[in-house]
């Protein structure tokens, strides 16, 4: 009998073998922590459906993301829960609006830390859309171009507060475009945007209107988002805000669709983050707590997976977690 030569095994014989040759790392670098703050509370109030997180009071979001970049974590991403919602969005864009505050709080606690802003107009909208919407009986039209004003507004209220880059998640079209010309005219030139660029409406976003209090109260957001059948689409969308001046693009969710991360990759070779969203993170809490899965286990190679699918960045409400973790070795 002939020989085995390929012995792929070789390389996998001792630990020191395998890290050798392992193809992707994950590092704390490239996480970004997710955090919630809140107008309306006291003190750090958990959100039911993602054990581990919690809506915060500004002071607690500067103490948090202190916390979490002694642990490696150098990028936060920030959700404001404002007090009074109404048909223009008007707390997205105050100069004391609740995010805007949590940036400057934030930024003084923690000078080094990337404070992103996430531009979207759901969590302060009355009826929970991401733009301007108009009502006809129970058929809701969210306007494009009406919102952009308001987007952009917002975008340029971050950025004076301190936000480092921006991240428009509301899916109108040529949002990038207006909030690339409203920071120039605002003198932010050095202002990054990170579009959501392909983010599709997906029922794992469930989570997260509980925790950001953006549940819609008429109709749903497949008018703006996007189809989840639709891949070349995907490249399309990413193409335009690239086109319109994004600096860095994302891909929303995560693990169901990979196969978009890698194709917006490999096209467009851009840095590009993936959400690891609301919906991904608590089904893996949930097994986790009734003991069907290997927490660490299972998210340490869900990092691995976005990494190795393309992702230079993730975003996670896992991030400290994953941050201790990779410590650990
Ligand atoms: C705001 C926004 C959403 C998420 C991020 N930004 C909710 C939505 O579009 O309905 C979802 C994040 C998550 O599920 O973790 N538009």
């Amino acid at each position: 009998m002939k020989p085995l030569l390929r012995r792929p095994r070789r390389l996998r014989i001792t630990p020191a073998l395998r890290n050798l040759v392992r193809e992707t790392q994950v590092c704390a670098a490239d996480l970004i922590l997710p955090l919630f703050v809140s107008e309306n509370i006291a003190s750090r109030t958990p959100v039911e459906s993602m054990p581990g997180v919690a809506q915060l009071t500004v002071e607690e979001a500067a103490q948090e993301a202190a916390a979490a970049f002694e642990e490696g974590i150098q990028a936060v991403l920030l959700f404001g829960i404002p007090s009074e919602k109404d048909t223009q969005a008007s707390g997205a864009y105050r100069s004391d609006g609740i995010v805007q505050r949590a940036i400057g709080a934030i930024k003084r606690a923690v000078p080094e830390m990337i404070v992103i802003g996430d531009v979207c107009l759901c969590e302060y909208m009355s009826h929970g859309h991401c733009g301007i919407a108009h009502f006809e009986g129970d058929r809701v039209t969210v306007l494009n171009d009406e919102s952009l004003q308001l987007l952009a507004a917002t975008a340029v209220s971050q950025a004076g507060a301190g936000a480092d880059i921006v991240a428009p998640s509301d899916m109108m079209d040529g949002r990038v475009m207006a909030i690339r010309e409203a920071l120039d005219d605002a003198g932010f030139h050095n202002t990054a945007i990170l579009s959501y660029a392909a983010k599709f409406a997906s029922a794992f976003y469930g989570p997260f209107r509980d925790a950001a209090e953006s549940v819609p109260l008429a109709g749903d957001r497949r008018t703006y988002q996007m189809d989840p059948a639709n891949a070349l689409e995907a490249l399309r969308e990413t193409q335009l805000d690239i086109d319109e001046a994004a600096d860095l693009v994302m891909v929303k969710p995560g693990l169901a669709y990979l196969d978009i991360l890698w194709r917006v990759k490999e096209r467009f070779e851009m840095p590009t983050a993936v959400y690891h969203v609301s919906g991904e993170y608590a089904m893996l809490k949930a097994a986790a707590a009734k003991g069907w899965l290997d927490e660490r286990a299972v998210t340490l190679e869900i990092m691995t997976a976005f990494k190795r699918a393309g992702a230079d960045l993730i975003v996670t409400y896992a991030a400290r977690d994953v941050a201790r973790w990779l410590k650990q070795g």
